[in-house]
């Protein structure tokens, strides 16, 4: 019988986006042969800063259509020198996250084997979360304005914008993400004593939302704590959940806290499966290495493993993360992990692990 085949759309975009893409394509490729069960077409799509300096655009008009398509999006990075970082983020990323309902970000973390955690007495149970952020509304919903530009009186909002229905949907995928999780805990974060609408509503819908999971052990922390309580009790969390830029800043001191954001994968989900959910890396374009050899692709390879995960193929997802944790416990890592290895070489000693001849 022919093997189930997924459509892929790949975008490398910026920086040492290209670099990591590359090598997670290579790595996705090996494993379907390996395995033979199923198969991934990929389509590549040149949308990056380049194609915006030269057209304007991030995305040619009807390329949301074109990404429709395919069964999921496997996302580099985005971000250039030379564009405002605002424009490459909402021109590309958040172009599409938002048409796309792609509500739910996912954001796992652990200390994988063989490396270590900046927190001293951390061991690597000790580490071990799932962060769901919210990813559609909150801070980055894009509402607000700026007039009077250039006067003395110049002012600018930035609206935050909380609704029910936002808020609920994503507090259902974060219960329900706790409950498939062996500890069943879920950590609600907020800032309800100083932002008095919108996290108050937060904290009465995950209060209602709760009684639908009597299973799952709910907790709540105020965003400031939160920060001391993952690095002083890291073993206290299991599941966290918070607003769009709580979570963006929590998950990257969560990527730190577990040795680098070079390794950690993110996932936006659209949890209704309408649209095709778009998975990357969390770092970003990072310039000061680009085109030195040296990027991380761990953090690629763990998003593909969720990736393969989201589309059904669990053994492939465990088998990648696997040769993934067997390269790391044998030393073969980039720098921002204390390594001597390129991406070529971390790539290559993947992709040998998955084919069994290391
Ligand atoms: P960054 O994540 O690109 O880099 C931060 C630091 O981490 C740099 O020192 C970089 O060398 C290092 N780093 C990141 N990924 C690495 C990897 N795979 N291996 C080894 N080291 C790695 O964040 P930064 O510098 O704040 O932003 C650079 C550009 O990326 C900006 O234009 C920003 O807007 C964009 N960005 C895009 C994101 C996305 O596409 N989702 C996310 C974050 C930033
Ligand atoms: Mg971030």
């Amino acid at each position: 019988p022919s093997p189930r085949t997924y459509s892929i759309a790949a975008i490398p975009a910026d920086g040492i986006g290209p670099e990591v893409i590359e090598a997670g394509i290579e790595v996705l490729s090996a494993l379907a042969e390996s395995l033979g069960s199923f198969a991934i077409d990929f389509t590549h799509y040149d949308w990056s800063s380049d194609t915006y300096k030269k057209t304007g655009k991030y995305i040619p008009d009807g390329g949301l259509e074109q990404l429709k398509k395919h069964d999921a999006i496997f996302f580099g990075a985005v971000g250039a020198p030379d564009v405002p970082d605002h424009i490459s983020l909402w021109g590309l990323r958040l172009a599409i996250c938002q048409p796309f309902q792609q509500y739910a970000n996912v954001r796992p973390t652990r200390i994988l084997p063989g490396i270590s955690s900046p927190l001293r007495n951390c061991k690597r149970e000790d580490l071990d979360w799932v962060i769901v952020r919210e990813n559609s509304e909150g801070e980055y919903a894009g509402q607000g304005g700026r007039s009077h530009r250039g006067c003395a009186w110049e002012t600018a909002t930035e609206v935050a914008i909380f609704t029910r229905h936002g808020i609920i949907r994503l507090m259902r995928f974060a219960f329900e993400t706790a409950q498939r999780r062996r500890r069943k805990m879920l950590t609600v974060v907020t800032k309800s004593n100083a932002q008095r609408n919108g996290m108050v509503l937060w904290d009465e819908v995950a209060a209602a939302v709760s009684k639908e999971f009597p299973d799952v052990t709910m907790d709540k922390m105020l965003v400031d704590a939160m920060t001391v309580r993952m690095v002083q009790k890291p073993e206290s969390l299991d599941t966290i959940v918070a607003t769009n830029l709580h979570a963006d800043i929590l998950s990257d001191l969560a990527a730190a806290l577990a040795g680098s954001i070079g390794i950690a994968p993110t996932s936006n989900l659209d949890p209704t499966r309408e649209h095709p959910s778009m998975f990357e890396p969390i770092h970003g374009s990072a310039f000061d290495i680009t085109g030195k050899g040296i990027s991380n692709p761990i953090a690629t390879f763990w998003t593909a493993a969720e990736m393969l995960a989201w589309l059904g193929e669990d053994e492939a997802s465990a088998t990648l993360m696997k040769s993934v944790e067997n390269i790391c416990a044998r030393g073969v890592v980039t720098p921002d992990l204390g390594g001597i290895a390129g991406t070529k070489e971390v790539t290559a000693a993947v992709l040998a692990d998955i084919k069994g001849d290391s």
